[in-house]
């Protein structure tokens, strides 16, 4: 569903990010990217949107290969939340935002709104659905983030740092959407907790190349694989020695 072949890339000149770079993600698959921060977890997924052009290797997502001609096409398969969701929400209210891309992608307004007022009570928020973007709290707004991929129901979906500043209730709701949701899925997250309740295989990043890629319980237990890599071990494996 997603394969990374020798990837390469770099924002600027001569100062590469990802350093050949291979994984490949089958269809259904839930797949945690953990790093450090400047690991290049971010710009894998934005590779992956086509928002970065990559200098050497393939990117395949979908069974199409990101390059332009088939960027449109990708981008309708792929849900995407943002590390930073202000840079995503760009219509004047939540309930619009929703709107946007089941819209876009042919459904009716009937559907549409079906699927807008679904995620929004399998999120309980939808006190939200009419307010300002630009009015609400943090987040409140990665809530409705994750809402509008909840009522596009890509077919993969790329979710930077979900959990961030969220409230324990909150996360606790992200995490169980994210495990009852269908579809093939990459999560980045410094909480590692998290990752573990969600994923079932890890990818660990750092400086820009694959470390270790195996199944969560045994990558999210080794204690020196993650100290070395500048991570600390969940907490729920934290006092076992
Ligand atoms: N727009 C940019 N221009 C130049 N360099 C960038 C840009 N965005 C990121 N970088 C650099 O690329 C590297 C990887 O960044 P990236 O955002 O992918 O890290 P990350 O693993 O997502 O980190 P974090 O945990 O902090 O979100 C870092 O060294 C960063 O400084
Ligand atoms: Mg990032």
């Amino acid at each position: 569903m997603i394969e990374f072949a020798h990837v390469s890339c770099a924002y600027e000149r001569a100062k590469p990010v990802l350093k050949d770079i291979s994984f490949t993600i089958r269809e259904g698959e839930t797949v945690g990217l953990i790093g450090c921060n400047g690991a290049g977890k971010s710009t894998v997924m934005k590779l992956l949107l086509g928002l970065l052009p990559c200098s050497d290797g393939k990117i395949t997502a979908a069974g199409l290969p990101v390059d332009k001609a088939h960027l449109a096409e990708i981008r309708a398969k792929i849900g995407v939340v943002l590390q930073d969701p202000e840079t995503q929400m760009f219509m004047p209210t939540v309930y619009e935002d929703m709107l946007f891309g089941p819209m876009n992608y042919g459904l009716s307004r009937e559907e549409a709104d079906r699927r807008i007022d679904a995620a929004l009570e399998q999120l309980q928020i939808g006190r939200l659905k009419h307010r300002h973007n630009h009015r609400i709290s943090g987040g409140e707004k990665r809530m409705a983030a994750i809402a509008v991929i909840l009522a596009m129901k890509p077919d993969i979906l790329l979710m930077d740092e979900p959990t961030a500043a969220l409230d324990p209730y909150n996360r606790r709701k992200v995490i169980e959407v994210i495990k009852n949701l269908p579809g093939t899925k990459m999560i980045t997250s410094h909480d590692l907790d998290m990752i573990y309740e969600t994923c079932e295989r890890v990818i660990l990043l750092y400086d820009g190349a694959v470390c270790a890629d195996g199944p969560a319980d045994q990558i999210l237990r080794d204690r020196e694989l993650l100290e070395t890599h500048r991570l600390e071990l969940p907490l729920r494996y934290a006092n076992i020695r």
